[in-house]
């Protein structure tokens, strides 16, 4: 089999099962399984793909036909400039959480932050890279997910205070960041399957009006807390009116994301 043959059957299989970007995710898993990179598909379509490779990719597109994501699949995701081992303990990063990231960036040397809902680690580890020295906290109410925040930070080698903890946890100094979930109910059973069959929920949804944790969060803080809270577009009016001085933020497809504000 040639790499040809091998895209062409993985792309026709992953368009069939309604992967939005089949060639895409084809040549991902069939170049991490040849230990080449994208560019080397294209410019080498002769190339032999030897058996134990056709078997990995054989394995990975069922996978994807079950409409596994790419990231889970791999187990990396890419977050800025570091690589994040992720699995079904965490939720993959998105790319418009990447604000919160900027958003922090703006804060002057020294100051701490605090990474309420850290998932896999990818905002805290972010900043723990890009401003090595800001004084980073991180916490998650999921015990396993914590698990997956430490293992990065070690295979990073970027040393974070992780805790497991539900909402601010006590003694929590400095600007809180949080991308905590924001889903409704009622838009849970409507995501993609990617979403819904892979993702932890409890790492989604976030009651009736999806701002259960937001609310819970804000509430348990000390007044004069400055938060940087993401959320849908559709809830940024009522993120500004928990918070006090309250601005919002655009992510990169223009869409209203990060509420910055004060607790009151
Ligand atoms: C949307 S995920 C975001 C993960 C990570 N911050 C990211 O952006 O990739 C939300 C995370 O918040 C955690 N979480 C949910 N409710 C929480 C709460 N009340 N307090 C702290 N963490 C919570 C979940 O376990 C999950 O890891």
């Amino acid at each position: 089999m040639t790499v040809r043959d091998a895209v062409g059957a993985a792309l026709d299989a992953l368009a069939a099962a309604g992967c939005e970007t089949p060639r895409l995710d084809a040549e991902i898993l069939i170049a991490d399984a040849l230990r080449v990179d994208r560019g080397a598909l294209l410019a080498d379509p002769d190339m032999a793909v030897p058996g134990s490779a056709a078997r990995l990719i054989g394995e990975r597109v069922r996978r994807r036909v079950a409409r596994e994501p790419v990231a889970y699949i791999l187990g990396r995701k890419g977050f800025r400039r570091i690589e994040l081992l992720v699995d079904r303990r965490v939720l993959i990063p998105r790319p418009e959480t990447e604000l919160l990231v900027e958003v922090a960036l703006e804060l002057p040397v020294g100051a701490d932050v605090h990474d309420v809902g850290t998932g896999s680690g990818a905002v805290a580890l972010a900043l723990r890279d890009e401003r090595p020295d800001l004084v980073v906290h991180a916490s998650d109410a999921s015990s396993p997910a914590v698990e997956v925040a430490r293992m990065n930070a070690a295979r990073l080698s970027l040393p974070l205070d992780v805790r497991v903890a539900r909402g601010l946890a006590p003694g929590s100094p400095g600007m809180v960041l949080a991308n905590l979930p924001y889903v409704r109910e009622d838009e849970w059973a409507s995501l993609q399957p990617e979403i819904l069959r892979y993702e932890p929920r409890e790492a989604l949804v976030g009651g009736v009006d999806g701002l259960d944790a937001i609310r819970e969060l804000v509430g348990g803080a000390p007044s004069g807390t400055r938060m940087a809270l993401e959320h849908a577009p559709g809830q940024a009016k009522a993120v500004r009116e928990l918070l006090h001085e309250s601005e919002t933020r655009r992510d990169l497809a223009g869409h209203e994301r990060v509420t910055l504000g004060l607790v009151r």
